[in-house]
C-alpha cells in the first residue's frame, strides 16, 4: 500500500469514528436537567413600607388635599431633607409643569408644611 493510500484510508477511518462518536452520544445531550432549585424559595419575604399619608402635623389636611390627586405621600417622604426654596420649586413644579390645581394663596401653607415636616431650613 502506497503512503498516500495509507493516509487517505487512515483519515477516512478517522472522520468515520468521529462522525459514529457523535451520533452515539448526541442523544446523551437531549437528557433533561433537573432544572435549578430556586435558593431563596423559602426565604420570607416584606414589601417596602409604603407611607400612605403624610405625618400629622398642622397643614397636613391641606397637603392631603392637594398632593394626593395625583400620586402618594411616598413622592414626598422619600425625598432627601430639602430647603424651603427647594420646596417651594417643588410645589411650582407640580402646578406648573404637571398642572396640579393649587392656588396661589395655598402654596406659602404647603411648603411650609414641606419645609416642617420633609425639609431642612
Ligand atoms: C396634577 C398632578 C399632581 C399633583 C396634584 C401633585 N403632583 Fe407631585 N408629581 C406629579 C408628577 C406627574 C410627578 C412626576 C412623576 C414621576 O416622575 O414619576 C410628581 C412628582 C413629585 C415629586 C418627586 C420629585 C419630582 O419633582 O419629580 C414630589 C416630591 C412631589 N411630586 C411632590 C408633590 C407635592 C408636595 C404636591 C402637593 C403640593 C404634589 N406633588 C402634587 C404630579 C402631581
Amino acid at each position: 500500500m502506497s503512503p498516500k493510500l495509507r493516509l487517505k484510508l487512515t483519515r477516512f477511518a478517522v472522520r468515520r469514528l468521529v462522525a459514529a462518536f457523535c451520533v452515539l452520544t448526541a442523544p446523551l445531550a437531549e437528557i433533561p436537567v433537573e432544572p435549578a432549585k430556586n435558593p431563596f424559595a423559602g426565604d420570607a419575604w416584606k414589601l417596602p413600607e409604603g407611607q400612605p399619608a403624610f405625618r400629622a402635623a398642622p397643614g397636613a389636611d391641606l397637603v392631603t388635599n392637594n398632593c394626593l390627586l395625583c400620586h402618594s405621600a411616598d413622592y414626598v417622604a422619600t425625598q432627601p431633607p430639602l430647603t424651603r426654596a427647594q420646596w417651594q420649586a417643588g410645589v411650582e413644579k407640580m402646578r406648573g409643569k404637571f398642572g396640579a390645581p393649587i392656588k396661589t394663596n395655598d402654596v406659602p401653607a404647603l411648603v411650609d408644611y414641606l419645609t416642617t415636616n420633609y425639609g431642612k431650613n
